[in-house]
């Protein structure tokens, strides 16, 4: 196995990333020259305006999209070049996903929902990943809600499931995009507290993006885009310290 310096204690990395949609007068370049590193163990909050490419990144990184230029690793694999079924794979086994609108399958219950990637990778958990999902449905308050659909349960509950499923295989990364925007304040709250635990406790390596200063001030640190570039790198800081950097941002602009 081949290991080379840049990539050690890092679950992903991107390398001079540039997306563009569309040609043209209307072509819009959504991420310009982005190179960052999410490193291992820690959670990373994704921050900027909205339209800034915070999403588009993501997706990148998550091999959900391609860039136009550039390079992505997850881990030491580049997935830049990976054919579809080989990102599918890639992702079903090694990336989590929580998104704003949950994303949840309708007609499986919580358990159903939070077994997915399992069901989906055909196969069955090992005994230790089973106590660690014993432990995640307990931490997480799921226990009395295992047979309830999604419509039967509330919002921050539906998120919930969807961090159970995202963590349920300890994936290298989760990636979780704007996970606190059909929230109410306090299960906004809940939800932070929880992605910071398992970086926290179990080492899990999460990226979040969002445009929440709060949100941000969870993370150990908070990567600022602007205008589809990096415009600061910074570790972890108060809501207050992320809002006055986001204004500096706006006056500069
Ligand atoms: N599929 C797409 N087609 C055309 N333009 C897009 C597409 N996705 C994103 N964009 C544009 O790229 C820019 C960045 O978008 P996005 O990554 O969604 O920003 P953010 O997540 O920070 O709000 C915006 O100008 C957006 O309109
Ligand atoms: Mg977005």
């Amino acid at each position: 196995m081949e290991i080379t310096t840049t990539d050690l204690g890092l679950a992903a990395r991107v390398q001079n990333l540039t997306k563009t949609f569309g040609a043209g007068e209307s072509g819009v370049r959504a991420l310009d020259t982005v190179t960052v590193g999410i490193r291992r163990g820690e959670f990373t909050a994704i921050m900027g305006p909205s339209g800034s490419g915070k999403s588009t990144l993501m997706h990148i990184m998550a091999g959900l999209d391609a860039p136009t230029s550039g390079r992505a690793w997850i881990g030491d694999t580049e997935i830049t070049g990976l054919s579809d079924l080989e990102l599918t794979i890639l992702r079903r086994r090694r990336v989590g996903f929580v998104f704003q609108a949950f994303n949840l399958v309708p007609t499986l219950d919580a358990l159903g929902n939070i077994m997915l990637p399992f069901d989906l990778d055909g196969r069955r958990p090992s005994a230790l990943e089973k106590a660690r999902i014993d432990g995640l449905i307990e931490s997480l308050g799921l226990s009395a809600r295992l047979r309830h659909r999604p419509h039967q349960l509330s919002g921050g509950q539906q998120q919930r499931v969807a961090i159970a499923r995202a963590l349920a295989t300890a994936p290298d990364l989760v990636f979780a995009d704007e996970p606190t925007g059909n929230l109410d304040s306090r299960s906004s709250r809940e939800v932070l507290a929880l992605l910071a635990a398992a970086s926290r406790e179990h080492g899990q390596s999460i990226a979040m993006v969002t445009h929440d200063p709060v949100a941000a001030a969870y993370a150990d640190r908070v990567v600022f885009l602007g205008d589809g570039r990096i415009v600061a790198d910074k570790p972890k800081q108060t809501a207050e310290q992320v809002s006055a950097h986001m204004l500096a941002a706006e006056v500069a602009a």
